[in-house]
């Protein structure tokens, strides 16, 4: 595995390989990567010829207060599971690489960056949307892969690419879960082990939703409250909202149909968690 810093070097690799007629797969990530990322590497390594992961902790998409400094970092780790994982390059820039002095563009995915979480994280997708562009123009891949658990995220740069011509193939990976359900997340580090046993209430709230679907409600409002009821049941957790929605424009239903995705979020201590359940009712 080759580490690159330089956007430039990184770009022309790319297209050398492309040159080659190389399938190129892509996984943007922060780092400190666990079993979720893993999985996107391994889904990407199945999948082509050449493997690119890039990590950059995203000072864009943090709003002022939230966790930038703090966010974890293990570079010397992460090389080594990249490596392992059978990567080809990691591209690992420096924050002034990919904002120099005078940096000034930015990418806005009207609408669906200010609902669900945008509401809670204003500018956070702009961060995203800005740095995913980046990250395309400069690993120039076939496929990129991103997980299912940043739904909205996920949503955003489906919608992006779309709107931008931009030649790459989103492909989203289904969210691994711990033992217990908690979705994969570098943020559970944050967790003391009280919060971290709180914090399963996200995932049997999901759960519940899913029974209740499987037994033929398809009232929205009727499973967001029993959700909340269970949610609330638990001290430690402070919910931000649940969605239930389509998975393309997020849009709110009533009645449910055809793809439905249910979404939250949620405070557990210091942590801040997403979580989501996608169905297809046909
Ligand atoms: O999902 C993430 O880790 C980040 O939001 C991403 C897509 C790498 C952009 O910084």
């Amino acid at each position: 595995m080759e580490t690159v810093k330089d956007p430039n070097v990184m770009r022309e690799k790319i297209q050398k390989a492309r040159a080659e007629s190389r399938v190129v797969g892509f996984v943007p990530t922060m780092g400190f990567f666990h079993e979720g990322h893993l999985q996107l590497m391994r889904r990407a390594r199945s999948e082509c010829d050449i493997v690119v992961v890039s990590l950059f902790v995203n000072p864009t998409q943090f709003g002022a207060g939230e966790d930038f400094e703090d966010y974890p970092r293990d570079f010397e780790r992460d090389k080594q599971m990249a490596e392992k994982e059978g990567v080809d390059f990691l591209f690992a820039p420096e924050v002034e690489d990919m904002y120099p002095e005078g940096f000034s563009t930015f990418v806005e995915v009207e609408g669906l960056s200010k609902i669900m979480c945008g509401k809670y994280r204003p500018g956070h997708f702009r961060g995203v949307a800005t740095v995913v562009t980046k990250l395309f123009n400069i690993v120039p891949a076939h496929k990129a892969y991103f997980g299912q658990k940043d739904a909205q995220q996920l949503a955003i740069i489906r919608r992006m690419v779309t709107d931008l011509n931009i030649p790459i193939e989103i492909v989203g990976v289904v969210t691994v879960r711990e033992p217990d359900g908690l979705a994969m997340s570098s943020r559970n580090i944050y967790l003391t082990p009280e919060e971290r046993k709180a914090a399963t209430i996200l995932y049997r709230a999901l759960k519940t939703a899913v029974e209740m679907i499987e037994k033929g409600e398809k009232d929205a409002s009727i499973i967001r409250e029993e959700m909340k009821k269970l949610i609330s049941e638990e001290p430690l957790v402070s919910l931000e909202y649940i969605e239930i929605c389509d998975n393309i424009y997020l849009k709110p239903l009533q009645a449910l149909s055809g793809k439905v995705l249910i979404a939250l979020a949620a405070r557990v201590g210091k942590a801040r968690l997403i979580d989501n359940m996608l169905f297809d009712l046909g």
